[in-house]
């Protein structure tokens, strides 16, 4: 068999932390599963190297990692080093545009032995998946500035919804939620306000609803939907928005579930003709960078969702039942601050580790 070629781009702050953990779970869970697998890291994509050579790549960078099946990345930005727009357009953003990644696939679960924010909320009351548009929408490189200087300064930047890449968003998201039990879609919008691109998004789910008629779908304004976000989070099933309303709804989601330190995120190319991109939702956490605390379970989740994507499902169920076993226990010393413990990344990142390990010889 072919390995699995993974490109591990670190990035900065915490990023650089929490990705050790998450290669290290990798490797173990698959060496259980025997799944031939290689890793190889780059310094690119990062505000170290921006510094160092002027630019936050290489220029063959796109050459390089098509060489991969994957990349396993972990978070972007130094603000105070280099303006987060320079990063994210030089690293991530080029990345989910360049390779086509027009799914970025989040789940939002509320897990045993998380304290949960949200009043009479148990362990898996909370269990739905959010689809954000990714290569377009908000995220549009067109528009400008002029007069700049003066008291006539105007910026404009324009939102971009093609029909190819709403109908697409949309499909994969009626495709997952005709997969589950429940069969429901809930499309995030602002068709009062915003009253062109996102009657536009509307009218494209009600068409594609005609296809699926097996599936509930319920459309909502995106103001009112992050009030039920908080006061029903129970009702949803599969959420899908755009690129902006799903990054949105893809950190308070995970909030109201206890943290967004736990949280992964798939960028997906569903035609497998560039590699899809597997990291944590949340950022490279300037403020807690270096203290050795950064929650490591969002990279190793995301390295879960990356085996799943290639096919290795059962290797991917035991390194969610690890995740939820260990998160389960809760154990004051072993999980991190952002969850109420005094742990660090190293103790909760081994902690998972070593239950894969226990799951194995279980097996
Ligand atoms: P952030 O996600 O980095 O941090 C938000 C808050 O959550 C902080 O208080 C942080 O300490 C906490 N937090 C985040 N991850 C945690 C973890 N694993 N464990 C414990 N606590 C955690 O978001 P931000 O502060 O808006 O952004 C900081 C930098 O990261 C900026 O440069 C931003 O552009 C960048 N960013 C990058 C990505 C990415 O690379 N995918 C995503 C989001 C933000
Ligand atoms: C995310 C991040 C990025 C986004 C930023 C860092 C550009 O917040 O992956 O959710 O907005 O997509
Ligand atoms: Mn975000």
């Amino acid at each position: 068999v072919k390995p699995l070629k993974i490109a591990v781009v670190p990035g900065d702050g915490i990023g650089i932390e929490v990705m050790p953990y998450g290669v290290r779970c990798l490797e173990t869970v698959s060496k259980v599963f025997k799944i031939p697998i290689q890793f190889e890291s780059f310094d690119f994509a990062s505000c170290v190297f921006y510094q160092k050579h002027g630019d936050m790549l290489p220029p063959d960078w796109k050459e390089t990692l098509m060489r991969f099946d994957a990349v396993y990345f972990g978070a972007v930005g130094m603000p105070d080093l280099v303006p987060d727009d320079i990063t994210l357009w030089g690293s991530l953003l080029k990345f989910r545009r360049e390779f086509d990644q027009y799914i970025n696939l989040r789940p939002c679960r509320l897990m045993p032995g998380v304290p949960c924010p949200l009043a009479g909320r148990k362990a898996g009351d909370i269990d739905f998946w959010i689809v954000r548009e990714n290569t377009e929408g908000e995220y549009s490189s067109i528009g400008g500035k002029i007069f700049e200087g003066t008291d006539r300064e105007t910026v404009v930047q324009e939102t971009i919804m093609t029909r190819t890449g709403v109908d697409r968003v949309l499909r994969y998201a009626f495709d997952l939620a005709r997969s589950r039990p429940r069969k429901r879609l809930t499309s995030a919008t602002k068709s009062n306000g915003i009253s062109i691109t996102m009657p536009y998004w509307d009218s494209r789910v009600n068409e594609m609803a005609k296809k699926y008629p097996d599936v509930n779908v319920d459309k909502y304004h995106i103001d009112i939907l992050t009030a039920h976000f908080v006061q029903r989070p129970d009702i949803f099933d599969v959420v899908v928005g755009s690129n902006l309303f799903g990054d949105i709804l893809s950190d308070l989601g995970p909030a109201c579930t206890g943290t967004i330190g736990i949280a992964p995120s798939a960028n997906i190319n569903p035609d497998g003709q560039f590699p899809s991109l597997f990291e944590p939702v949340h950022g490279s956490a300037p403020d807690i960078a270096g203290k050795g605390i950064a929650n490591p379970i969002g990279m190793i989740w995301a390295g879960q969702m990356m085996l799943h994507h290639f096919g290795y499902t059962e290797a991917a169920d035991a390194l969610l039942r690890a995740i939820e076993n260990v998160l389960a226990r809760s154990e004051v010393s072993i999980v991190t601050p952002d969850m109420g413990g005094q742990g660090s990344t190293k103790t909760l990142g081994e902690a998972v580790e070593r239950e894969v390990m226990a799951l194995s010889t279980e097996r």
